[in-house]
């Protein structure tokens, strides 16, 4: 296991408390502390007749007093080129990966937790190193079985062979496409945008055919690589002792800290700092308000309630109003009236406009780059599309 940036909120101290009553196997090799960290530095073992190494790459970014994070290129490019089986976790993006593994040639994975990217099949780099991810929010679990042979470098993963060669044929089937519609073709701005296209076909073709090469390269002896996604949905069950564990954290939360999230007052007004609340508008923008109330914006707290994740600082943030200005609430148990995604979300604070509605404007037009705060790719499941989701919110 790889402690993620996040883990650290809490002080080393903390995290080794926990790792080391958890019996957690954590792995860091790229940082070194003033008194020596709890964990190795590389965790080996041998599996079946094969000796397997794991070596653990902490972000460039990590800040931790009394530590130093020593560039992944550096901590990793001792290790030898041999039969053994070098995985490395890191979190670090394709462009980091390639240099490490040049640097590293011995590394035969780059195992990733919690990226953005779920990739259904291995990619293999320039190098011969493949990277695996099941992507973010654990929806899927990733499973590779591996089978080595004695003197082989080379990696060879049926699944990954016949996707690399599904990309090729996709991409020239649209080739052939555009090129018949551009034939036909007689506006002048339907041709450009069409040309436009073919140099994106061309551009995705000419990857697939170098991934399909290196996905089928299998000069001398080879290596198998199995790697499978299971997704976990409701045909996964529960697995029971760390159900009863969540269980219990959520009613300490739910139970001792707070009264149940604050409901405001009748008659009080709602609002912190420069936030007023949507209810604030409506007399003045009743048609507005009308449309919003249909959108799902207008129901985002009910979500996290029905998840029973209301206190979570992970999820309310985006279910609320405000929590992106340092005026707004800050507090899951404090809401002040602004549940759901409300008039300001898109609109901005709204205490000086209700005041002086003529003189002090909001944002007429919110641009999207309003909406992908919230809408980040991540937590959305990267179903954000601007064409689809605007008109949706218009009014
Ligand atoms: C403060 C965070 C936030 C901002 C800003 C935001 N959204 Fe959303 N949006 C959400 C959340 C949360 C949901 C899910 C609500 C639910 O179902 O619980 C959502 C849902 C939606 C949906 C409904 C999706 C569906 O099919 O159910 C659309 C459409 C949408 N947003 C468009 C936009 C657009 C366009 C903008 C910018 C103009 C925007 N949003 C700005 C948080 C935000
Ligand atoms: C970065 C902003 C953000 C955070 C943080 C966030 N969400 Fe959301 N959430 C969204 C957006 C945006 C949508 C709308 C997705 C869509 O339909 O396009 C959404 C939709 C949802 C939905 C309804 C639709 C669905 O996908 O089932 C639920 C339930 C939900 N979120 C729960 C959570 C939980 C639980 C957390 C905490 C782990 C969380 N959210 C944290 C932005 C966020
Ligand atoms: C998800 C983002 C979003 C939310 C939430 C939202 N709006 Fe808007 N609003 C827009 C966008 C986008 C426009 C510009 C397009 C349009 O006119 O519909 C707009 C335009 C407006 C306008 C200007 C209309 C005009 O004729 O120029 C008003 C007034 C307004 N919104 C009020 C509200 C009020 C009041 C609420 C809450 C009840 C609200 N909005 C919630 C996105 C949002
Ligand atoms: C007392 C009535 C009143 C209230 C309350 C009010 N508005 Fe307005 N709003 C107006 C008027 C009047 C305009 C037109 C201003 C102009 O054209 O000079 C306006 C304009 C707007 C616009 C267009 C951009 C601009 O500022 O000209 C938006 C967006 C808007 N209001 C959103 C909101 C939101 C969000 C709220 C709640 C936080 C709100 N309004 C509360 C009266 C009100």
């Amino acid at each position: 296991m790889l402690p993620a940036r996040g883990d650290f909120a809490f002080g080393l101290p903390f995290v080794a408390e926990v790792a080391t009553a958890w019996e957690l196997p954590y792995v860091l090799s790229n940082v070194t502390c003033s008194t020596p960290l709890p964990w190795p530095a590389v965790r080996s073992f041998d599996k079946a007749g094969a000796r397997v190494e794991v070596y653990g790459i902490a972000h460039p970014e990590l800040k931790l007093p009394g530590c130093s994070v020593m560039d992944a290129g550096q901590a990793l490019e001792g290790i030898p080129v041999s039969d053994t089986v070098v995985i490395v976790l890191a979190d670090l993006g394709r462009t980091a990966e390639s240099d490490i593994a040049v640097r590293a040639p011995g590394v035969d994975f780059f195992l990733r937790a919690d990226s953005t990217e779920t990739l259904s099949t291995p990619e293999a780099l320039a190098t011969g190193a493949l990277v695996l991810s099941s992507g973010a929010r654990g929806k899927l679990l990733g499973v590779a079985t591996v089978e080595v042979t004695p003197g082989a470098r080379a990696w060879r993963d049926a699944g990954a062979s016949a996707a690399r060669a599904t990309d090729v044929d996709t991409a020239t089937t649209r080739l052939t496409e555009l090129a018949t519609r551009k034939a036909k073709a007689t506006d002048a701005r339907e041709l450009s945008r069409l040309t436009r296209q073919e140099e994106f076909w061309t551009k995705k073709q000419a990857t697939a055919r170098t991934a399909l090469d290196l996905a089928t390269a299998t000069a001398g002896p080879t290596n198998v690589l199995n790697n499978t996604l299971r997704g976990l949905g409701d045909d996964v069950g529960e697995h029971a002792p760390t159900f009863a564990l969540v269980a219990a954290v959520k009613a300490t939360l739910t139970g001792s800290q707070s009264a149940p999230a604050e409901a405001t007052p009748a008659g009080a007004a709602a609002g912190i700092g420069s936030w007023v609340g949507s209810a604030a508008c409506t007399t003045c923008h009743a048609a507005q308000a009308a449309q919003w109330s249909h959108t799902s914006h207008a129901r985002a707290y009910a979500s996290i309630v029905a998840d029973d994740r209301q206190f979570d600082q992970d999820c309310y943030s985006c279910h609320i109003t405000g929590a992106f200005d340092g005026t707004g609430p800050t507090d899951p148990r404090q809401l002040h009236g602004l549940e759901n995604v409300g008039c300001e979300s898109c609109h901005g604070a709204g205490k000086a406009h209700i005041a002086a509605p003529t003189t002090a404007h909001l944002v007429r037009e919110p641009p999207t780059s309003q909406c992908v705060q919230c809408h980040d790719s991540r937590q959305d499941g990267g179903r954000f599309d601007e064409l689809t989701y605007r008109p949706k919110v218009a009014h």
